[in-house]
């Protein structure tokens, strides 16, 4: 039905209705009744990093709302505009050439361009498409990646790593955990993994979805959002949505499963959703700074050390990780490591 170019070829097709595939069941759709207004999740000046007020603001966002948005933080203006950039240049390209990074014909499971989630275990997809690039070496994403966006997220993910280690080291802090050695550092970002999201503009968005609830199973999400919005976050009552304003420059932050779980629960992954835009074409770039596949992970040592009571199971992250992608999207996973 889509000959093979995703949400966007149905989107250009200029469809009148959805088609019934996209769908989502009441519960799953987006009742603006349910979106609090009055509340916003906290926005951190990150100029001067080490300043006392900043790392508190910090851990208290990270704990009580699991999001927030950095501005001046030190990635260059026009490395997020490049990318963004990049990212339109990706998805314009012709269906022959992006599906030559599809399942079925990439040469590399690292880089994957799909639509919807997991489209094979979703009662309802979602409208978006992607492109996932999973990090491994620089030879690697020349060989492997496509190459009207490649050097763009490299630099966007490179130049994103002192931000990245400035969070963690204050989140480390904030737990008393004050040395982060090499072993402790591949395990908060010992992989990186960053997508170009694509949700293009919809006939009925109502009744659909740009992606469903989930949380992430990251350590943190870095997110660059363009300015047409759309990012819901599940608020600390538990009931409402809180939309996330587009920011020039800034970045949105969130904590994901992997961080909730070394944490002891302390730092909280929060449900996360995106609404479809009956207007406009959107585009997002995250992020995910994750554990190593091959890592084992659970309440950080140095918290039991301290007597806290593990309150989540040691697990090998490639298997939380499968856990999360055997499914569709429906909510937080982390409660089924609970100890
Ligand atoms: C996601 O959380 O999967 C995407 C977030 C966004 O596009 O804003
Ligand atoms: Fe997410």
């Amino acid at each position: 039905i889509n000959q093979g170019n995703g949400v966007k070829g149905l989107s250009e097709m200029g469809l009148k209705a959805l088609p019934k595939q996209y769908i989502q069941p009441l519960e799953e759709r987006m009742c603006m009744t349910n979106v609090q207004a009055q509340e916003s999740i906290p926005i951190i000046d990150m100029s001067n990093p080490n300043d006392p007020e900043v790392e508190k603001s910090i851990c208290e966002a990270a704990s009580k709302w699991g999001f927030f948005q950095i501005v001046n933080h030190d990635v260059p203006v026009e490395v997020l505009e490049n990318v963004k950039d990049a990212t339109y240049k990706f998805f314009g390209l012709a269906a022959e050439v992006k599906n030559k990074y599809s399942k079925e014909h990439s040469l590399s499971n690292n880089v994957r361009f799909g639509t919807s989630f997991t489209p094979q275990a979703e009662k309802a997809l979602e409208w978006k498409d992607y492109l996932s690039l999973f990090y491994v070496s620089e030879e690697e994403a020349f060989a492997l990646w496509p190459s009207v966006c490649r050097e763009q997220v490299l630099d966007y993910t490179r130049k994103s790593e002192v931000v990245i280690k400035q969070l963690l080291k204050v989140l480390m802090k904030g737990l008393n955990v004050n040395e982060i050695d090499e072993t402790k550092e591949s395990l908060l970002m010992g992989s990186m993994r960053t997508n170009l999201n694509y949700y293009p503009k919809c006939p009925n968005p109502e009744l659909t979805v740009g992606v469903g609830r989930h949380s992430d199973v990251s350590t943190l999400t870095i997110l660059l959002q363009d300015e047409i919005g759309g990012l819901f976050v599940r608020g600390n009552d538990g009931d409402n949505w809180i939309h996330v304003p587009p920011i020039k420059g800034s970045l949105v932050i969130n904590v994901g499963d992997a961080l909730q779980i070394m944490s002891n629960g302390k730092y909280k992954s929060v449900e996360h959703r995106v609404v479809a835009n009956g207007s406009n074409n959107r585009i997002s770039v995250p992020i995910f700074v994750n554990p190593r596949p091959s890592d084992m992970i659970g309440p950080l040592p140095e918290l039991i050390e301290n007597g806290e009571k593990p309150i989540y199971k040691q697990v090998l992250y490639s298997d939380y990780v499968k856990h999360f992608f055997r499914k569709a999207h429906d909510g937080k996973k982390t409660v089924a490591f609970a100890e």
